[in-house]
């Protein structure tokens, strides 16, 4: 089958001659090239080499479709740029829902003037859901400075980077009508040379006026340093004791929340926790909905609902599986992505991801006796969807009832089974009961998969049995 979809690719055409009717943009651009002798003709030889089949300079959004017609190459590449499943958002126009979350977080810092920590699994869209805050910021004349932490980020590094990203303008002790030499001058000039101290920091940023100042930490649980979780731990209670106008957005894994707002109970009070949870679905259908409006690609309505239901909340999953399936069927220059093309796309993720599993975990999941406690791991995985992953043995009975596995019993049996799974298998962390330092303050002993990414997988390949048996 390849209705509508253009086969015309093959020797060198012009780029700007197919698939999409062009803006003024585009005849700028073009007319523009032919001015400066660009464009030349393609000899025969050269023709056959591989090109690029969109320029730099043109936005992929551009290339648009043309009605009904598929071709294959733009939309290779507007694909890319729809589904891309390693690149967060940055823009709210390719933001989708989240905006609960988008308007507690808003209240948080303009309502609250609170510090703020959002945590949740790894792909649930902390990252994009930080970037459209800070656009949406911006535009109510916030300075939002964004940082990323990476495993060897240093309190020192990271602020004083921020410092220089603040104009002195805002300097309370600085005229906002100084000269242009002023313009170029930073808060990092008044940061001494010695290591940053969290207190003297707090206080040169209470001097801040005429704006508001987030600073966005982004990826926060990767910081190995405690120092650096001490220092800004002081630093968030220092700006709170002085109303400062500067207000901290960290994000983290959940499985972090207990390190990540762990702090003593008086800072705690300044800070919010917001759990990014898993997304709607028809929220994470508009997802699939945009990248067929860029590809001219359609998903079959129950190919979409497929990988909706495989993707079970996350965004970045309806990107990885659309994407598998997606280029699955430009390969076979089809204008429909069907089911099959989600089933084969979920298990090529899958097989990658077992592969990236440690060895010990490969080896464990592989035996029989583990093998023979699958629908409680599943039932495990569905329950720590949560945004910091800890579940409860009581959690499980009800998933466990519901499903077709074997009779499970009550709480206190399945507790016994996890038990035994974390002792000889070494697959969850276990709380017990008591711990006073649990989050919520509950008494349940809770379990949480050590491995990260298990529970996912877990997840995804109960859902593609499911969804092809
Ligand atoms: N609201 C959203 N709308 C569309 N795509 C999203 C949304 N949130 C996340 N994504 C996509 O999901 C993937 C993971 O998002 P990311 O923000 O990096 O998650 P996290 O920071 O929690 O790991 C990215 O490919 C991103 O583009
Ligand atoms: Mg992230």
């Amino acid at each position: 089958m390849d209705v509508g979809v253009s086969r015309d690719r093959q020797g060198g055409e012009d780029p700007g001659a197919t698939g999409r009717p062009e803006g003024l943009g585009g005849l700028a651009r073009r007319s523009l090239r032919r001015l400066t002798g660009g464009d030349p003709e393609p000899s025969a030889t050269v023709s056959r080499l591989p090109r690029f089949s969109v320029a730099a300079t043109e936005e992929i959004a551009d290339v648009r479709p043309l009605s009904g017609r598929v071709h294959p190459e733009r939309a290779r590449l507007a694909l890319a740029d729809a589904l891309a499943a390693s690149q967060p958002v940055t823009s709210r126009d390719r933001f989708a829902g989240r905006s609960d979350v988008l308007a507690d977080l808003i209240a948080a810092i303009e309502q609250q003037r609170a510090h703020v920590v959002l945590y949740g699994e790894r792909g649930i869209g902390k990252t994009s859901l930080a970037h459209v805050f800070a656009e949406t910021a911006r535009e109510a004349r916030y300075l939002v400075l964004y940082g990323s932490c990476g495993v060897e980020a240093s309190f020192d590094d990271m602020f004083r980077a921020f410092a220089a990203q603040i104009p002195l303008l805002y300097h309370a002790d600085v005229s906002p009508v100084a000269d242009e030499r002023e313009h170029q001058r930073s808060f990092a000039e008044l940061v001494g040379a010695g290591p940053l101290d969290p207190r003297e920091l707090a206080e040169l940023f209470a001097r801040i006026v005429g704006t508001r100042v987030i600073l966005i930490l982004d990826e926060y649980d990767r910081v190995r340093d405690p120092a650096f979780r001490r220092d800004v731990a002081e630093l968030i209670k220092n700006l709170s004791d002085r109303a400062a106008r500067v207000q901290l957005v960290l994000t983290g894994v959940a499985s972090n929340l207990d390190e990540l707002v762990g702090f003593t109970p008086s800072i705690r009070r300044n800070i919010v926790g917001l759990g990014v949870g898993p997304m709607a679905e028809e929220d994470m259908a508009t997802i699939l909905e945009r990248a067929e409006a860029a590809t001219g690609l359609v998903f079959a309505p129950e190919a979409r609902a497929l990988v909706v239901r495989m993707a079970a909340g996350s965004p970045y999953l309806v990107r990885l599986i659309g994407s598998r399936a997606a280029l699955r069927a430009l390969d076979d220059r089809r204008p429909e992505v069907g089911t099959t093309d989600v089933v084969a796309g979920t298990e090529a993720v899958l097989g990658e991801w077992s592969a990236g599993l440690p060895a010990r975990v490969q080896r464990t999941l592989a035996r029989a006796d583990v093998r023979a406690e699958m629908p409680l791991l599943i039932a495990a995985a569905k329950a720590s969807g949560t945004p910091e992953g800890w579940f409860a043995a009581e959690d499980l009975v009800g998933l466990l009832r519901s499903g077709d596995a074997r009779d499970l019993g009550d709480a206190r049996a399945v507790a016994a089974r996890l038990d035994a799974l974390a002792r000889d298998a070494d697959l969850f962390e276990v709380q017990a009961e008591d711990a006073p330092e649990a989050a919520g303050g509950g008494h349940e002993r809770r379990y949480r998969f050590r491995t990260q990414g298990l529970a996912q997988l877990l997840t995804l390949s109960a859902a593609l049995a499911r969804g092809t048996s």
